[in-house]
């Protein structure tokens, strides 16, 4: 198949899955790439897309060893006539578990033909100076793997059933407004910047590190005795793990 064009369609809250895919992408085929940002519900409430005679990449952040549940719904609506992917799951620093094997059967069954595939490490989106987790200094050179054959999915874990969701402190907040734009679901209404709705928060920390007066946080103390074991178990950075 000649190709003609990439696309690379991407979920990243806190930036990482962003960053590699360009870099990706870029590697690949420096011109003509078709870029899809799908970390607004916005975009993901638009049409169904469509992908023919393209090599498409396909970039997600492991949540909970998975793909998020949105980001997997949102890819099976795709239809991809046999175009080839490449899929890439960026994790941070602990373990990408089941999420790659999971983006591989997504994919397939939106009609993909996926020809190469990798887990990238990236920093944790709970990591901060003050409790590192790989902290990233800069992006590795990147290589393409091929998908490890698994089992059965790990049961899905969702925010709802952690502990904390992240809140304002209403004496720094500026009502900017930079925590809604942020959130990839919605949660945080314009008119009420120190709610979050637990049912829609995937707690990806999107709205906390767009924060610029350093007000949101998840301020639960078993979520952060959570997030300083991370820290203390997975705190040096991995090497990507290859699958050929
Ligand atoms: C809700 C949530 C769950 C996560 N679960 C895992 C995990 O199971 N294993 C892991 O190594 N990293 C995990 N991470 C870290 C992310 O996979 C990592 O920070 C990713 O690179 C973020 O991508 P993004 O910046 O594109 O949002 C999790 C992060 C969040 C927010």
């Amino acid at each position: 198949m000649n190709i003609q064009s990439m696309g690379l369609v991407y979920f990243s809250p806190t930036g990482t899955t962003k960053r590699i895919t360009n870099e990706i992408a870029h590697a690949i085929h420096s011109k003509r790439v078709k870029v899809i940002d799908c970390t607004k519900p916005a975009t993901r409430a638009g049409e169904s897309l469509t992908f023919y005679n393209e090599l498409v990449i396909l970039g997600t952040p492991v949540h909970y060893g998975r793909v998020p549940l949105k980001i997997a719904d949102y890819f099976t609506t795709f239809n991809a006539e046999k175009t080839p992917a490449v899929l890439v799951v960026t994790y941070g620093n602990r373990a990408f578990e089941d999420a790659l094997i999971e983006l591989h059967d997504v994919a397939v069954n939106a009609g993909f033909s996926p020809i190469a595939a990798g887990a990238f490490i990236g920093e944790h989106a709970y990591s901060s100076e003050a409790v590192p987790i790989a902290h990233v200094e800069h992006l590795d050179e990147i290589e393409a793997l091929r998908v490890p054959k698994n089992t059965a999915y790990r049961e899905r874990w969702t925010p709802r059933t952690m502990p904390g969701v992240p809140t304002t402190k209403g004496k720094l907040c500026i009502q900017c407004g930079r925590c809604t734009e942020a959130c990839p679901t919605g949660a945080i209404h314009r008119d009420g910047l120190t709610k979050t709705d637990k049912q829609k928060c995937l707690l990806c920390c999107a709205c906390i590190k767009a924060c610029p007066s350093g007000a949101r946080a998840i301020r639960n103390p078993l979520f952060n005795v959570g997030v300083r074991i991370l820290s203390q178990f997975w705190r040096m950075r991995r090497e990507p793990e290859t699958y050929l």
